[in-house]
């Protein structure tokens, strides 16, 4: 129903009528790449912009599960080379991190704006593909500097979970308050270290039968070193 409004109003858009400015597609997906109602799901608050800066550098406040996406339509393969087509990388994020029901359509208007405005972020004729290197096997890290951490969990985890403790500004209700939603993981995995529970969330995100719809964290995303420092500061 509400894809249905989109195209309505992306329809209306690019035939300039309604008395609103004139847009190119590329404007209209730059303006879907921030809005968590390209999701179809009333529960998504999640835009690709969430994840996903579109400067060639990151700013240094952010360290996002998602690469920049600067230059974007140049590369060869994406996801580490598991994807080889642009739509099915953005369309893994779309069902699996913004809850989006159905696929987005090569030539539904909404993928078309999207794709457009990927390729004008995109200036130069190729760029390289870039490395996406899972944990597989979970072992701790070695804990560090809790004040990096505070920066890191600021940097990482604060959009979405909020302020430590309280949650205060966090993106979704249904992201856990952190470090408190570990209290009960004694119980739950019982035998398990819960900085163990914290390390697997990160670096699976919902993958490996967790469940949810948190990204997970590559080691280029986040290094151990920044992982053991966030541990630190949330004192597990
Ligand atoms: C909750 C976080 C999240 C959201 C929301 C999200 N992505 Fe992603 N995206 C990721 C992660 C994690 C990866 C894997 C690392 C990478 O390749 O950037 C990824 C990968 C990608 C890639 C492949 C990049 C590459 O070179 O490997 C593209 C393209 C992409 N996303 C586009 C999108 C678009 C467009 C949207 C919105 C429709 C979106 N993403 C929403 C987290 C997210
Ligand atoms: C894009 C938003 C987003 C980001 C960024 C994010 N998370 Fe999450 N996280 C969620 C959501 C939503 C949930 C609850 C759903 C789920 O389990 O996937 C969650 C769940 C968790 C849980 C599991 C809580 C439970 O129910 O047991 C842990 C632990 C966690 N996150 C830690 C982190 C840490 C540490 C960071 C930063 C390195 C981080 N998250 C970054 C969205 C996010």
């Amino acid at each position: 129903m509400k894809r249905l409004m989109w195209s309505a109003a992306l329809l209306g858009l690019l035939l300039g009528c309604g008395g609103e400015e004139k847009k190119s597609a590329a404007d209209f997906g730059e303006e879907l790449f921030h809005d968590a109602r390209l999701s179809e799901s009333t529960f998504n608050r999640f835009s690709c912009a969430t994840c996903h800066v579109t400067t060639p550098q990151a700013p240094a406040e952010r360290i996002d599960s998602g690469y920049s996406l600067y230059n974007v339509a140049s590369r060869p393969s994406w996801w580490g080379g598991n994807e080889t087509r642009l739509l099915d990388s953005v369309n893994f994020c779309y069902v699996n991190f913004m809850r989006g029901v159905t696929k987005l359509e090569p030539d539904d208007p909404m993928s078309r704006s999207l794709y457009e405005y990927l390729v004008r972020l995109s200036p130069d004729a190729q760029a390289a593909a870039l490395p996406f290197t899972i944990v597989k096997d979970i072992n701790e890290v070695a804990r560090g500097d809790a004040g990096r951490g505070a920066t890191v969990y600021r940097a990482a985890c604060q959009t979405c979970h909020g302020e430590l403790h309280t949650g205060k500004g966090r993106l979704t209700e249904l992201a856990s308050i952190l470090p408190e939603v570990t209290k009960d993981y004694g119980t739950v995995f019982p035998g398990v270290p819960k900085s163990k529970v914290v390390i697997e969330k990160v670096r699976h995100g919902q993958f490996f039968g967790v469940g949810g719809n948190m990204p997970p964290y590559s080691t280029e995303a986040l290094s151990d070193a920044d992982l053991g420092a966030v541990l630190s500061y949330l004192e597990l």
